[in-house]
């Protein structure tokens, strides 16, 4: 949830840090340092606030070093504040660190040091970090050549948690050292220079190159060469990644907020993620991942697992797979399914969900599931992202790179993917020649476009946020898919538009809810499935009846004179339905969140990748 960067080469180190983190404030944003080195002291400078004001320090701008690290903090121990900011030094100033993750022993290894003469600034659980380095440092061996590799190794054996950590050292001021265990880490490369970051976009403007460290990697860097070593400290070869996203993919490419760019890429972000897979009169093509008829015709359910946006893909999707595979699909929230003791075992197949691929909940609940002998599955947007490794297989989603912490182009694209992948299931089970198969698999390859459409009709959304934006309550309705579709717009408006939303079935609604309903509440109604409408519209119409003012997004013949503000959206097959009506409500909680004047990429309390419980 933090966000680090690193840089050594022949260029100034300042600009490229403060570069990069502006890329990775999404990941947090509650303070940032950076450290660089000069005349072989490190010289550190940290603030409480976002990036931009840590830019517009003076000393800052004077920094002249060609090798440094860089951090964007989201505070888990201690509070937003320069003093548990990193970067952190050692009490000798002698090493500087920057650190993602937490370190679950830190209060052990805090008394380990205290008790050998060690002091402490931060409420931070890092700044351990630099001071168990230098105590390593003070033991090795004099003739060690490695002195500065060979402690950090040591130091991180004794850290019990997650960490990715660049580490910056006076003595040996031409190196930086960086390792990782279970929170992401990249070098990227190119000539003389060397970048790292927790997330590619960070460096994706200077190289394409990348290496991607695994769980347990160290690795030394210096302008001339970067050596591995795996977790026994045995040096190792490493091939980079050739990355394909666009560098521009990581600006605002002259849209005023990334959300805004990234509702508006979900035609392209969902035809990339369809690319190979399908094709007009073929089968769909997962021929990457091995499951055969034998293994799908003998499991007896499937468990979706996920958090967030993710977890909604999750529930949007259930439907298709129910009817195409025929066996139960449990949707679980990644975070309740770790602790529980849940039924499965080798006749379940696991399918997590998760765009950045590090959320530490469910990889968690991955790993369970394939020590109780499950098959798993991720899906993700992000190669070489955490989950990728852990998982029997993978399959990405291409939505490129997602900046906005309020995820949507990633929740169409996943919707897209695992539909596709149902559709896979029902062909290996022999179901080919079904009917509704040839159409979901043609309204599939027609979505880029009905989502562009959808994106056209803006008009009613804006009025309507204008008028709903001071509002405190708001409700979201809908039936089968249109339910799963309602909960994922209430938590955007929720994440971004800090409104209070909740999500009913509209069945639902006369069990409770609507002794809510007044004059003047807002109910937001979807209805996309021809066999629902009239008992969805009579819903809406008993809300109106209590004075309730609505919206209503529909692709169904539904007359103008019933409802005030109804917005069109193109018919579409209602098992995919939500890839499509979720447009106008994206839409709606960003012009809300505008109307409020909020930061629409950056909402308060949250950050992009959850990589703590
Ligand atoms: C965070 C984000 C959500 C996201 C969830 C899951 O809570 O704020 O927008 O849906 O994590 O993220 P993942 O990367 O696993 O899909």
């Amino acid at each position: 949830m933090c966000g680090i960067v690193g840089y050594i080469g022949t260029h100034k180190a300042r600009p490229i840090l403060i570069n990069g983190l502006k890329k990775l404030e999404y990941r947090g944003y509650d303070s940032a340092g950076i450290a660089t080195i000069e005349n072989n002291n490190i010289v550190c400078i940290k603030n409480k606030g976002r990036v931009k004001e840590l830019e517009n320090i003076d000393k800052v701008n004077s920094l002249g070093g060609t090798i440094g690290i860089a951090h964007t903090r989201w505070a888990t121990h201690g509070k937003p504040s320069s003093t548990n900011a990193h970067p952190h030094l050692d009490n000798s100033k002698t090493f500087a660190v920057v650190h993602n993750g937490i370190i679950e022993n830190y209060s052990e290894l805090r008394k380990f040091l205290t008790d050998a003469g060690y002091s402490f600034l931060s409420q931070t659980d890092t700044e351990v970090i630099p001071n168990l380095i230098h105590y390593y440092y003070l033991k090795e061996d004099e003739k060690n050549t490695d002195k500065l590799a060979c402690a950090v190794r040591k130091a991180t054996l004794d850290l019990k948690g997650s960490y990715a950590i660049s580490v910056l050292c006076s003595l040996e001021p031409d190196k930086i050292i960086v390792a990782r265990k279970d929170s992401p880490l990249v070098i990227g490369v190119n000539d003389t220079e060397k970048y790292i970051a927790s997330d590619i976009p960070a460096i994706l403007e200077y190289t394409n190159n990348i290496y991607i460290l695994n769980d347990g990697d160290l690795a030394k860097l210096t302008t001339d060469s970067i050596t591995f070593y795996d977790n026994d400290f045995k040096i190792i070869t490493k091939v980079p990644e050739v990355i394909t996203w666009d560098a521009k993919a990581a600006d605002k490419n002259g849209y005023e907020d990334f959300m805004l760019k990234e509702v508006y890429e979900q035609p392209t972000a969902i035809r990339e993620t369809i690319g190979i897979r399908l094709s007009h009169g073929k089968k769909c093509d997962f021929s990457d991942i091995n499951i055969s008829k034998e293994y799908l015709s003998n499991i007896s359910s499937i468990y979706i697992i996920a958090c967030g946006t993710a977890m909604h893909a999750g529930l949007a999707v259930k439907p298709i797979f129910e009817r195409l595979v025929s066996v139960p699909v449990i949707v679980d929230i990644a975070s309740e399914f770790r602790y529980r003791e849940p039924l499965i075992n080798e006749k379940t197949l696991i399918i997590c969900i998760s765009q950045s691929g590090e959320t530490a909940d469910t990889i968690a609940a991955l790993k369970n599931a394939k020590a109780m002998g499950c098959k798993t599955i991720a899906i993700s947007n992000v190669i070489g992202s955490s989950i990728t490794r852990e998982a029997d297989f993978t399959i990405y989603t291409h939505a490129g790179p997602e900046i906005a912490v309020a995820s949507t182009k990633a929740y169409t694209s996943q919707i897209t993917i695992l539909s596709l992948l149902a559709i896979y299931f029902a062909e290996v089970l022999g179901l080919e020649e079904n009917e509704m198969l040839q159409n979901l698999k043609n309204e599939i390859l027609e979505l880029p476009s009905k989502v562009s459409i959808a994106l056209e009709n803006t008009d009613i959304i804006k009025a309507f946020a204008k008028r709903i934006y001071k509002e405190k309550d708001l409700f979201f309705i809908g039936r089968g898919t249109d339910y799963a579709a309602a909960l994922e717009a209430s938590l955007k408006l929720k994440e971004i538009s800090y409104i209070h939303s909740d999500a009913y079935q509209s069945g639902e609604l006369k069990h409770g809810p609507i002794a809510l309903i007044e004059d003047d509440v807002t109910v937001v109604g979807i209805i996309t499935d021809r066999r629902l409408v009239e008992k969805s519209v009579s819903n809406l119409q008993e809300v109106i009846t209590r004075g309730a003012k609505t919206l209503v997004v529909t692709n169904q013949n539904i007359d103008e004179k019933l409802f005030t503000n109804i917005v069109r959206i193109p018919q579409v097959h209602p098992l995919l339905s939500p890839v499509v009506s979720i447009i106008p409500l994206q839409l709606l909680s960003y012009y809300v969140a505008k109307e409020k004047g909020l930061d629409v990429d950056k909402p308060r309390n949250l950050a992009k990748s959850v990589t703590v419980e």
